[in-house]
């Protein structure tokens, strides 16, 4: 096919060697299949900022940190310099995201870098070896359907437990491979140490998988796994291998009224007896 002409620079330095085809372009980025030394790899073009939609919002870029003051500033003033910066910020974010995560286990596409604005992948495939289809593409047995979910589920948790959040998790941004569920798209991954919103970000995620997989198997509807993975993230306690039952109690302890009543009568009479004891007295 003709060359796109943001992969052009890839082809002259010789980080990839042919442009299959486009697999997709969506609202954020497009992307292609290519080939590099004899294997063929997602290359993920970033459309321009003002070409995206929401997820470059303010909610999703706190907590990341710009550990240069000059670039920090000029990003809170929102010069050229300052936007080329952010951009650039937002680009590399899921590069980072990816390798951290991979490095803790969880399955997303092993990356090759991030080149010219350019994200090199592994293709996610199928039985056969093609582009592997979204979860959102697929029927599921109900079976396969827990199976997935509570796979999905331990994933999320073990992305906690290397800091991050999803943010955008949905039957989207799930590719269903042949041995299972592999998570992508992660630009807006957001900090869960430094970003006010992550509790939220993570409780909508996982609202998203068991609204997704309740479809198939409606009992899934009833769990509420998000809160529980947030209480134990925040006492310290979340690991990899953290049982969970999906059932979370909000705190619902009845205040003791009738104990709080027995203590107020006891002090009016206690009170009374003091003022007689003073007439007395007198
Ligand atoms: N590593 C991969 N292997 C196979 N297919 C992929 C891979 N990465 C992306 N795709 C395909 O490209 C599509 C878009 O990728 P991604 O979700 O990362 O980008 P996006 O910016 O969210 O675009 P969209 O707006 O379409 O969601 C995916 O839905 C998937 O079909
Ligand atoms: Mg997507």
């Amino acid at each position: 096919m003709k060359i796109p002409q943001r992969l052009q620079p890839l082809l002259e330095d010789g980080i990839i060697d042919d442009v299959l085809r486009q697999l997709k372009s969506g609202k954020e980025a497009a992307v292609y299949l290519v080939r590099c030394g004899g294997h063929t790899r997602c290359a993920k073009v970033y459309k321009e900022a003002n070409q995206r939609s929401f997820r470059q919002a303010v909610e999703y870029q706190e907590g990341r940190k710009v550990r240069n003051s000059r670039r920090a500033r000029a990003m809170e003033k929102g010069s050229r310099y300052g936007k080329h910066e952010q951009e650039s910020l937002w680009q590399t974010a899921e590069v980072e995201a990816l390798y951290r995560l991979a490095a803790a286990g969880v399955r997303v596409p092993k990356t090759y870098g991030f080149f010219e604005g350019v994200l090199l992948m592994d293709v996610v495939e199928d039985a056969d070896g093609q582009p592997a289809p979204r979860l959102n593409d697929v029927m599921l047995t109900p079976d396969e359907a827990r199976q997935w979910h509570a796979q999905l589920v331990r994933e999320v948790v073990r992305m906690l437990c290397a800091g991050l959040v999803h943010g955008d998790l949905s039957e989207f941004n799930i590719l269903l491979a042949a041995d299972g569920p592999v998570i992508i798209d992660l630009p807006q991954a957001v900090d869960a140490v430094h970003n006010n919103h992550a509790a939220r970000l993570l409780e909508r995620d996982v609202e998203n998988l068991a609204d997704f997989f309740g479809r198939f198997a409606p009992e899934l509807l009833q769990t509420h796994y998000g809160k529980e993975i947030w209480k134990h993230y925040a006492n310290g306690d979340l690991t990899p291998d953290t049982v969970l039952t999906g059932q979370f109690a909000e705190t619902t302890r009845k205040a003791d009224v009738r104990g709080v009543l027995r203590e107020i009568d006891a002090a009016i009479k206690e009170e009374m007896q003091r003022q007689e004891r003073m007439r007395e007295a007198e």
